[in-house]
């Protein structure tokens, strides 16, 4: 038969001739057409999704925006609960083979930790490592009672001290107080450099030529985030994460009130609403607020002394991704990311400034510490600051989901932690790009909804906590400048604290 004239069509009823001819060609047939069709589908879905990346562009003008939405994932419900993927990356926190015994005799470092309880947490863990550094035995560190929190609690009363002690006790010598004999010897008091690194500190024990005992006053940012050798850093992991324990009762209520927070829905949120008076005096946020809420904060912040900047202008902090986000901003932004309204969410903090009910209104099962513990089971906590932060941070290194609204010291602390014990699910919202849609929302450019979602979705996909190396400074900050705005050892303790290592711990 020559009927068909072009190639093409030559070529294709010859080849179905052939298939016809046995049955292994009918199976090659099966193969390509299976074949087509994969990559049909695979180009048509390929279009599909740059349309949804189109859609996920910010709109730009004036023009409000109705996206159509693609159907609901299947696995959405899943996903929002899923820590992300690990990569086999784990906590390998014990020391090298180079790594030598205990050191420090009779030389001693006393030590007034200053801060609230994350900073003191961090700022311990790191003076351990200097003590080891310096070659001293380290004498258990006096705590901040004079901080924003007066909190009288010494440091006992916070954490486990025998186990601190014995747990460090192959790196460094820890005692519980200066042996008498030297509590009146003269001593160097020392206000340490901020961000020290290893020869800083070799330096700095010339000191013992002329004292037996060093004490410093300040503990926080007294050692730099990089360029430690591993060992010094993989110690600061241990002090911080596993020799700084909270003390036994704390421990044990925190367990407990975690378990009654899984209770209810089997899962939950711990959310860091950093909406609290001083954080909003302090960095001057008062989007959302009336003139008389606004004026109380700056008062607060003229007359604090160690607040050093006193004249703010808010839209300028706000637009810059400094302030923390509203209660009404995480409402709009946790419905956004598709928790359904039944989410336990747990307020990790103290007391809220104000407009609770803006985050409320969306999810009802928002709940504070004195909705979970007694009235009983909290006396024992009432005035003391640290101890109360110490069951938020359990609760919120156990949370199935942590949300930080600010990037403080707490934050910073249970990121990090959390990275730590397998990069548990932590999303760290884009403040400055979600001021951006908060203020479409408001002027009407965007609508709550489909729209909204994909938006505050896609700008979440990469801050869930997923192992990522830490950052240093950004490019063009140089010199001493970069030690402030390089991302926090404690943040992200990778690559020195996590590893693709065969061996747990
Ligand atoms: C550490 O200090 C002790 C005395 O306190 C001294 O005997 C020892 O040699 C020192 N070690 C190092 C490495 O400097
Ligand atoms: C604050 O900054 C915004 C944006 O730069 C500006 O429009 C506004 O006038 C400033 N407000 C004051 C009180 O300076």
């Amino acid at each position: 038969m020559k009927t068909v004239t072009t190639r093409g069509g030559s070529s294709s009823s010859f080849r179905i001739s052939s298939f016809c001819s046995n049955s292994s060609s009918i199976l090659r047939f099966f193969i390509l057409l299976i074949l087509f069709i994969f990559v049909f589908n695979f180009y048509s879905r390929r279009v599909l999704e740059d349309e949804e990346n189109l859609n996920l562009q910010l709109p730009s003008h004036n023009d409000v925006v109705s996206v159509s939405v693609s159907q609901q994932l299947p696995d959405d419900n899943y996903k929002l609960w899923k820590p992300p993927i690990s990569d086999g990356l784990r906590s390998c926190v014990n020391p090298t083979s180079r790594y030598q015994g205990v050191q420090g005799g009779d030389r001693y470092i006393t030590l007034r930790s200053n801060g609230g309880l994350n900073q003191m947490r961090t700022g311990i863990a790191d003076m351990v490592a200097i003590a080891r550094m310096m070659n001293a035995t380290l004498v258990i560190p006096e705590l901040d009672k004079r901080s924003f929190w007066q909190d009288k609690s010494i440091f006992s009363d916070i954490f486990d001290e025998d186990y601190f002690i014995d747990s460090l006790k192959r790196d460094v010598r820890i005692i519980k107080k200066l042996p008498y004999e030297l509590v009146n010897v003269p001593r160097a008091r020392k206000h340490f450099t901020s961000w020290g690194g290893l020869g800083y500190y070799e330096e700095m024990t010339k000191l013992w030529a002329d004292y037996q005992v060093i004490h410093v006053p300040k503990s926080d940012s007294r050692l730099a985030n990089n360029d430690l050798p591993l060992d010094i850093q993989r110690l600061r992991c241990r002090a911080l994460y596993h020799a700084l324990r909270f003390s036994p009762s704390i421990e044990t209520l925190g367990k407990k009130l975690v378990e009654r927070l899984r209770s209810r829905e089997g899962r939950y949120i711990s959310l860091h609403l950093r909406y609290e008076k001083d954080m909003l005096a302090f960095s001057g946020c008062t989007y959302g607020l009336s003139d008389s809420e606004s004026e109380d904060l700056r008062l607060l912040r003229e007359n604090t002394n160690h607040w050093k900047v006193k004249k703010i202008n808010s839209t300028e902090q706000r637009i810059a991704g400094l302030c923390p986000l509203t209660p009404k901003e995480v409402g709009i932004f946790l419905q956004a990311l598709g928790y359904p309204p039944s989410t336990v969410v747990y307020i990790a903090a103290g007391e809220i400034y104000a407009h609770l009910s803006d985050l409320t209104s969306r999810f009802p099962n928002v709940l504070f510490k004195d909705m979970v513990a007694s009235e009983e089971e909290l006396k024992v906590y009432s005035n003391h600051a640290s101890q109360t932060a110490a069951l938020d941070y359990i609760i919120s290194l156990e949370s199935d989901v942590f949300v930080p609204t600010y990037s403080g010291n707490m934050a910073r602390a249970v990121e990090g932690h959390r990275r730590l014990l397998g990069h548990r699910k932590t999303i760290t919202p884009d403040r400055k790009g979600l001021v951006e849609i908060f203020d479409k929302l408001e002027s009407g450019q965007l609508n709550e909804g489909a729209s909204l979602q994909h938006l505050v979705k896609h700008l979440h996909e990469k801050r869930q906590g997923g192992p990522r190396k830490r950052e240093g400074a950004p490019d063009g900050i140089r010199g001493r400048a970069r030690f402030k705005v390089e991302e926090s050892f404690y943040q992200n303790p990778y690559p020195e604290c996590i590893c693709k290592s065969k061996h747990r711990k």
